[in-house]
């Protein structure tokens, strides 16, 4: 599968972008050390415990080895994730090499919980586990897609659907495995660098076990909840080539505001919990909405769990569905189809005592095919 990156549009030399990219590699890095020191801070609290305690205490102790193990382990994959990388950058790499203590020493636990995000990412894209979370939110998103272009009715390969906010690449590839051409865009160093990992470098099934719960201490029922693992490609990416001879997948790196410029370019654009990824939901909505061929499908599913709304350094709006829906049509859609009340979950722990879940909108929306695209410039 080929990711497309739009930095390498630019100057590799930009310090800040690089900085950026090597942070993340940092992070990958730093992932081991971090988790170990939070294990390691509860054993030698255990350790001054009188031994009657101590006793009572001997499974949880053996316990909090085993989840030292699974780090361990969650820290190989994250290795050979990051190995390699920096040839993105191969100009700068040696510069970046150097300073890496330095980043290290940057590091936050918030770098590292994104880590530990990425690692769930697996469980719900890649693993059997995960099949559940992908029924309740990308099969409606792909059957309205099935159902709008009918293979007895299109060339499907000339359908082009783009996937915003792709994450670790699975609803895309799952289009592009229908027959789509399909173009995923991420602009997260932390997803694009494991996508990268599953779609190019895993070509066979249950190749890797991660331990995506090993740093959830709260709400276990019983001690392996922590330590339980999931197995992952859960089917062979490579199957995509194998099926069309040729890959119709390809991934761009980017802010999806800034890379799609080009007006009435995609059939369709699926986005599943992503349009509250945004400071300011209408210029998604907008920007759907410009990039869409006339006749043009925009389908959603998601909760507007605003991603900025507590926020003290960035913007943010978080207008509710019913103004979001004034939006769209302010904006000029028509809305085909909506149900709301979609139950799903997130990257969630399915043993854990503790559940969320959202009750999300699913809709379909059309760009009126006779509109004047002159007037919309
Ligand atoms: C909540 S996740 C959803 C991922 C995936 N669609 C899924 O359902 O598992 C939202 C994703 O959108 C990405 N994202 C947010 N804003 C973006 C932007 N402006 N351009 C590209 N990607 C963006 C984030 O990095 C994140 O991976």
């Amino acid at each position: 599968m080929s990711f497309e990156n739009e930095l390498n549009g630019r100057d590799s030399n930009d310090d800040a972008e690089t900085e950026h990219f090597f942070k993340i590699i940092c992070a990958f890095q730093s992932y081991r050390k971090f988790s170990m020191s939070t294990i390691n801070k509860r054993l030698n609290y255990l350790a001054t415990m009188p031994e009657e305690q101590q006793n009572a205490f001997r499974n949880y102790t053996e316990m909090l080895n085993e989840v030292k193990r699974c780090i361990e382990l969650n820290s190989r994959i994250l290795r050979l994730i990051s190995q390699d990388l920096g040839k993105m950058f191969e100009n700068a790499q040696h510069k970046w090499e150097r300073s890496m203590t330095e980043l290290r020493n940057k590091m936050t636990s918030e770098d590292i919980d994104k880590v530990q995000i990425t690692l769930k990412q697996f469980y719900r894209d890649w693993s059997r586990e995960g099949a559940v979370e992908r029924d309740q939110a990308y099969r409606p998103i792909i059957e309205a897609i099935e159902a709008y272009f009918p293979e007895n009715a299109c060339h499907r390969e000339d359908v082009k659907v783009l996937v915003p906010g792709a994450g670790l690449g699975r609803l895309a590839f799952e289009i592009a495995m229908r027959g789509f051409t399909c173009q995923g865009n991420e602009f997260s160093f932390f997803m694009l660098f494991a996508a990268n990992f599953v779609l190019n470098r895993c070509s066979g099934t249950y190749m890797h076990t991660v331990y995506p719960w090993v740093l959830q201490t709260d709400n276990n029922m019983t001690s392996t909840n922590q330590i339980t693992g999931v197995t992952f490609p859960d089917c062979n990416p490579s199957d995509l080539f194998t099926k069309h001879g040729v890959s119709r997948y390809t991934m761009v790196a980017g802010d999806f505001l800034e890379v799609y410029d080009t007006e009435s370019e995609w059939d369709c654009v699926a986005t599943c919990f992503f349009i509250d990824c945004a400071n300011n939901v209408y210029t998604f909505i907008e920007q759907i909405y410009k990039i869409l061929k006339p006749g043009g499908i925009w389908v959603n599913l998601g909760p507007l769990q605003y991603h900025f709304s507590t926020s003290l350094s960035e913007d943010s709006l978080e207008p509710s569905y019913e103004v979001i829906k004034d939006i769209i049509r302010s904006i000029g859609f028509e809305m085909k189809k909506e149900e709301t009340g979609i139950k799903t979950t997130y990257s969630q722990n399915p043993s854990s005592m503790l559940k969320h879940y959202y009750e999300c909108v699913f809709f379909v929306c059309v760009k009126p095919s006779d509109i004047n695209i002159d007037s919309q410039t």
